[in-house]
């Protein structure tokens, strides 16, 4: 860590900003992290025990498991759309990290929902010695702030019961909680802020899709990356995450969790769902492997719960930003589509949104699903703040 400082120090004096662009090697953001007790209920989460059962006794028993889901016949995955609903409530602990800029009050809030594989840290990925792909960063020399948060059962966030409560419903209304308390002001000393942008990734945008159906009016834009309504069903879709029980693929890392707590298992999956050769560093990748999340199988399988829902009363403005070659929501292509002309697969998106008028899309150019890892993080960072600066942020 310390000799990390010390590179970081060394790069930050040595590197010298291109004309024309804006590059800077000095943060711009006041970070701080803090754990808040979050209470929230849902009557929507799914009765997923009754069709997969417990977690899991071994690895092979959740191959197993992933085999009969796939298997020709198999009722498992209609099972599991059809599955009874249950509710769940509880008080969890949540990890947060608050960025602020250094000087000024803030203009707003982006208020971020990490996707599977991911945690806070996706929204702050600071690399080879530059702040070029955080987020957080770019937000602040924008002057906005930025709440991220590991979201339930991932990192350093509570771990309930991984396969009927940590699901995207309840997740749902934890979101809109948080959102309430940072108007409010009554999220550990953050302040309060009249202006909160909900911003996704993968995972993350579903369940914004989620909060835009159950709670319209809880965020005044959103910003949905590594996102569509086409997701991909093949060979590169969820399936190639491969997910692996986490204490069996990390035990270093992941031995405290139980058998519903899941992973990709290798950094070549890694790369198959969230990369796009060559436009990353190789620290870029080796960072995501070293510092991924886990994930549940109630995730796993409450994913598409969102899609279902309608959203008629939502009509905040929506700006999609996706990798040209996003695997697991574009199989890899964006502009293959059936939708016509000057379209992509991002406008898939549009149909989930019915009363939105300011509706955007943004094709990351040669970058896969992790955007935020790729060399082109930094332009799609000034597109987003673009967008909401020319929707009157
Ligand atoms: C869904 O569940 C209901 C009640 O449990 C059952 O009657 C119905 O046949 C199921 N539908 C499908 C498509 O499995
Ligand atoms: C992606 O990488 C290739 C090969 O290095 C490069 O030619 C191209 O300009 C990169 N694309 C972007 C959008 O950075
Ligand atoms: C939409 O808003 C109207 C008016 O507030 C309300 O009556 C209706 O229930 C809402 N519909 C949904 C699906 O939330
Ligand atoms: C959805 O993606 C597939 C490729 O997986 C593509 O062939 C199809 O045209 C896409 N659908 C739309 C509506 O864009």
């Amino acid at each position: 860590m310390l000799s990390n400082v010390a590179l970081f120090l060394t790069l930050s004096s040595l590197v010298v900003a291109a004309p024309g662009t804006k590059r800077w090697t000095d943060s711009n953001a006041n970070c701080k992290t803090f754990y808040a007790d979050i209470e929230a209920q849902t009557d929507s989460n799914l009765d997923l025990a009754s069709v997969i059962g417990p977690p899991p006794a071994s690895q092979q028993a959740l191959v197993q498991a992933t085999i009969d889901q796939f298997a020709a016949g198999s009722t498992v995955m209609a099972d599991i759309a059809n599955a009874s609903k249950i509710d769940v409530e509880g008080i969890y602990s949540l990890w947060f990290e608050y960025c602020e800029p250094k000087e000024g009050k803030p203009k707003g809030i982006f208020q971020t929902h990490h996707g599977l594989v991911g945690n806070a840290g996706y929204w702050n990925v600071l690399l080879d010695g530059k702040t070029d792909n955080s987020f957080a960063e770019s937000a602040a020399a924008a002057g906005w702030a930025t709440l991220s948060y590991d979201r339930l059962g991932v990192g350093r966030s509570a771990k309930p019961d991984g396969t009927n409560v940590v699901q995207i419903a309840l997740e749902t209304a934890q979101s809109i909680v948080i959102a309430e308390k940072l108007r409010e002001g009554s999220l550990d000393s953050v302040g309060s802020f009249e202006t909160v942008v909900g911003v996704g990734h993968s995972y993350g945008s579903a369940l914004l899709s989620g909060v835009a159906s159950v709670a319209p009016d809880t965020f005044d834009a959103l910003i949905l990356t590594g996102f569509t309504a086409n997701s991909t069903t093949g060979p590169l879709g969820l399936f190639a995450f491969q997910s692996t029980i986490a204490s069996v693929a990390y035990p270093d890392r992941f031995s405290a969790d139980a058998n519903d707590y899941v992973i990709t298992p290798s950094v070549s999956n890694d790369q198959l769902g969230f990369f796009h050769y060559p436009n990353y560093t190789q620290s870029a990748l080796d960072k995501f492997t070293a510092t991924k999340g886990e994930y549940t199988l109630g995730q796993q399988n409450s994913i598409s719960g969102p899609f279902s829902l309608t959203r008629d009363n939502f009509t905040k403005p929506v700006f999609v930003v996706t990798g040209e070659n996003d695997a697991p929501f574009c199989a890899a292509n964006c502009y293959v589509t059936s939708l016509g002309e000057g379209k992509t697969q991002l406008d898939t998106a549009k149909d989930l949104y019915p009363s939105v008028s300011n509706f955007d899309t943004y094709v990351v150019p040669a970058t896969g699903h992790g955007i935020n890892f790729h060399t082109t993080a930094y332009e799609a960072y000034q597109r987003i703040v673009k967008f909401v600066t020319d929707a009157g942020l």
